[in-house]
């Protein structure tokens, strides 16, 4: 059993009932040139965060069923409902702005295909792979833009993929303190070499909006993975504790 669902469901409930608003007042626009640099790459993030969540709630069921943590599928359902509210978000902006949505992209499918592939826990990596790297983009896309509506979007957006981050790392180390040392030293790097593919492919299809916000490849690859190092790799302590834990149910 997972041992702090019962905060996560609390969190979730919370800002279900209280949505983080975004700023009111008068916002200026997209200029000319920023809608062209950031048209595409805020279409393809957009579709990526839409999503009806069903294969990811199956997912969460039936771990729950497995492993007794019966508050999963309410928090799941939250989560869901709150990424589909980041792509109602963007779409309002973008129509606003615009710009067109996007049915398809390649990143989008791998993302999606490597998710079907198995369980909950693997959907867990997939999802904070895409979060910690979206994290580094939206604040990248937030110093791109000199539009004030669309910063403050990013700003939304950064606190709720905090929380989600927080979440499934929670859960992550948890899940990785329960196994045997050397699984857990492949999965990690199993993992790490999945999330180093998909900054790369992160890095190619929004490099112009990247580099705009300063950074190279190398820098953008350093930026995710420290995200990933910070989120994933916590100090020596605070993987014994959770190990402790793990053990001690
Ligand atoms: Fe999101
Ligand atoms: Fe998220």
């Amino acid at each position: 059993m997972l041992t702090n669902l019962r905060v996560w469901l609390n969190h979730f409930e919370y800002h279900a009932e209280q949505p983080r608003g975004m700023a009111g007042g008068s916002m200026s626009g997209l200029r000319p040139e920023e809608r062209r640099l950031i048209a595409r790459s805020i279409a393809t993030f957009q579709l990526g965060e839409q999503s009806d969540g069903s294969g990811l709630q199956r997912a969460a069921c039936r771990f729950a069923a497995a492993h007794g943590d019966e508050l999963l599928p309410r928090i799941t359902e939250l989560f869901i409902r709150e990424e589909q509210r980041h792509a109602r978000l963007l779409r309002e902006f973008m129509e606003e702005q615009g710009i067109p949505a996007k049915c398809r992209h390649w990143t989008d499918r791998i993302f999606r295909r490597v998710r079907r592939l198995a369980g909950f826990e693997l959907y867990l990596h997939v999802l904070i792979t895409a979060e910690l790297i979206g994290n580094v983009y939206y604040r990248a896309l937030e110093a791109a833009t000199g539009c004030q509506r669309l910063r403050s979007l990013c700003r939304t957006l950064l606190a709720d993929e905090l929380a989600h981050i927080g979440y499934e790392s929670d859960l992550i180390l948890e899940m990785r303190a329960q196994k045997r040392p050397a699984l857990r030293v492949l999965l990690r790097l199993t993992h790490r070499a999945f999330f180093c593919g998909a900054a790369g492919a992160v890095w190619i299809s929004h490099r112009a909006v990247l580099r705009r916000a300063g950074y190279t490849a190398a820098g953008f690859l350093r930026a995710c993975l420290s995200q990933y190092a910070f989120h994933l790799d916590p100090p020596a302590a605070c993987a014994a504790a959770a190990a402790q834990s793990a053990r001690r149910r």
